[in-house]
């Protein structure tokens, strides 16, 4: 069900600068980037393996990014786990008795389907699940 980790999201004021930390220190490329407006953020991918880091930039305060970011600073925000079948995963963690922010998914970044499991759930933890989508389009 859960296969890989699909990335991890850091929350981050100033995107351009900690790209650059990634890219020119760990040698990680920024090799997407995308305003998602639903979710009220500019957002960065940057290459590791298979994986990525997705910078989150707050589009403004009132986001829940912003939010987060006022609240606690910049840093680590979420988990994602990368799953086959989205509305699988999310079936079966309602029969596991799992709270859920979303119950059904929604999109995401590069049109992936995405969902987000309660942090109260796993340890304080904001936990993302993403099916990717069938192409990417770079
Ligand atoms: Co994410």
């Amino acid at each position: 069900m859960f296969e890989t980790i699909d990335h991890v999201g850091v929350a981050v004021l100033d995107l351009e600068r900690v790209a650059g930390v990634y890219g020119a220190a760990f040698g990680m490329p920024v090799v997407h980037r995308e305003t998602v407006e639903s979710q009220g953020v500019e957002a960065a991918l940057l290459g590791i393996g298979d994986a990525h880091v997705e910078l989150l930039r707050p589009l403004g305060p009132e986001t829940v990014v912003g939010r987060f970011i006022a609240k606690r600073g910049e840093g680590l925000h979420h988990v994602a786990y990368r799953v086959d079948d989205i509305d699988a995963a999310l079936a079966g963690l309602r029969e596991a008795g799992v709270e859920l922010i979303d119950t059904e998914a929604r999109v995401g970044i590069r049109r992936s389907r995405v969902a987000f499991v309660h942090p109260k759930a796993v340890a304080g933890v904001l936990t993302e699940l993403v099916e990717p989508a069938a192409e990417l389009d770079h």
